[in-house]
């Protein structure tokens, strides 16, 4: 018997990008779209909830008829619904699980309920077909860092969380101590790449403790100070602040790779789109005798391929839900791990 591929509708709007994305079970990307929001939201140094959500509300109904010309389907061509529910601000949330729910409902078709967090564990496999499970995954991005044992869809056990602020989040507000505007990852890069990473001495918050976890707290406040104290190039600042969170992520990933016997370090979240960080983590996988699969910079970043890729691999488990689930602003990938004080400020 052949058994055709199927066809996932994913839908995303939990922070600022609104996306769309037609993916097939066998990895094909027919369609993807993403609208960012980053001028919106400028002003104000970071993301407005409410200015999001009733972006999405405009923008996400052309994106799900746009993905669906570009790959000439009609809703009755694809086999489920995929919509984030949540993490995140709860109203944007919202946007994509309600047209969810309204295409599922009015075209007859499963709805699968993806967790943001879920979209990135799973979007390396996306990519890498050659990705099995169980992996150890650093899921790096503007809201979580956490180090997770992937033992298949629905299977993560978390080893390590931030006690305070997300890689992205330390990102964004060097960012904005720098002056370099919202969102902050990408400029800090670009910056770091004119600037002498040993120039600025700044902390290493936890590294070489036994303790499993993350903190970047502290190395805010230190850029805080080299900013204030005059003393410094802002491209000094930038590199050796990117330097700082490079040593802190391999130190962490490294101690929890020492106590994990995954056969692959895999990398993902926004973060991951930074190439200082995928390099070393891919020299520290090498060193450990790992495989090592980290997503194209697109698919690092807020998409709703993930999301769809998500949906495929739930819908391939049969695994879908009604149309009473709810949105979740707190939703984390292992509900077993114990709270830590701090994390998930953030989606
Ligand atoms: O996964 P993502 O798009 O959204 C969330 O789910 O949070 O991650 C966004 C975060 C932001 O904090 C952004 O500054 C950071 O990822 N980011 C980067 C880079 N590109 C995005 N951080 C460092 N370097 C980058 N190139
Ligand atoms: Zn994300």
């Amino acid at each position: 018997m052949i058994v055709m591929p199927s066809i996932i509708l994913g839908l995303e709007s939990s922070c600022d990008d609104s996306a769309a994305a037609l993916v097939t079970s066998d990895r094909r990307i027919l369609a993807q779209a993403v609208v960012g929001q980053n001028s919106a939201h400028q002003p104000y140094g970071g993301v407005v909830p409410e200015i999001a959500a009733r972006a999405h509300v405009e923008i996400l109904p052309g994106l799900i008829e746009q993905v669906l010309g570009d790959a000439k389907l009609s809703i009755h061509d694809v086999d489920a619904i995929a919509a984030t529910a949540g993490p995140g601000l709860i109203g944007g949330v919202m946007v994509a699980l309600l047209a969810g729910k309204g295409l599922a409902l009015a075209a007859g078709k499963p709805l699968i309920a993806v967790n943001h967090l879920e979209g990135h564990a799973l979007s390396p496999r996306l990519a890498d077909p050659d990705l099995d499970f169980p992996y150890l995954l650093l899921l790096v991005s503007g809201g979580h860092c956490q180090l997770l044992e992937v033992r298949g869809v629905g299977e993560y056990r978390r080893r390590a969380t931030t006690i305070d602020d997300a890689a992205g989040e330390a990102f964004d507000k060097a960012a904005k101590l720098l002056g370099l505007g919202y969102p902050g990852g990408p400029a800090v890069e670009e910056l770091a790449k004119k600037g002498d990473s040993a120039a600025v001495p700044l902390p290493r918050p936890l590294v070489g403790s036994g303790e499993p976890h993350f903190s970047f707290a502290g190395l805010k406040s230190a850029v805080q100070r080299a900013v204030a104290s005059g003393d410094f190039k802002a491209e000094d600042i930038a590199a050796s602040f990117q330097q700082a969170v490079v040593d802190c992520l391999v130190d962490r990933t490294s101690l929890a790779l020492r106590n994990s016997n995954a056969p692959a370090l895999v990398v993902a979240g926004g973060v991951a789109s930074n190439e200082a960080i995928r390099s070393a983590l891919a020299g520290l996988a090498q060193q450990q005798g790992r495989a090592f699969s980290v997503p194209p910079q697109w698919l690092c970043t807020d998409n709703a391929a993930m999301i769809a890729w998500a949906g495929a691999e739930r819908f391939a488990a049969g695994d879908c839900d009604s149309l009473d689930v709810p949105a979740r602003a707190r939703w984390p990938l292992d509900e077993s791990a114990e709270k830590v004080r701090g994390a998930g400020v953030k989606a």
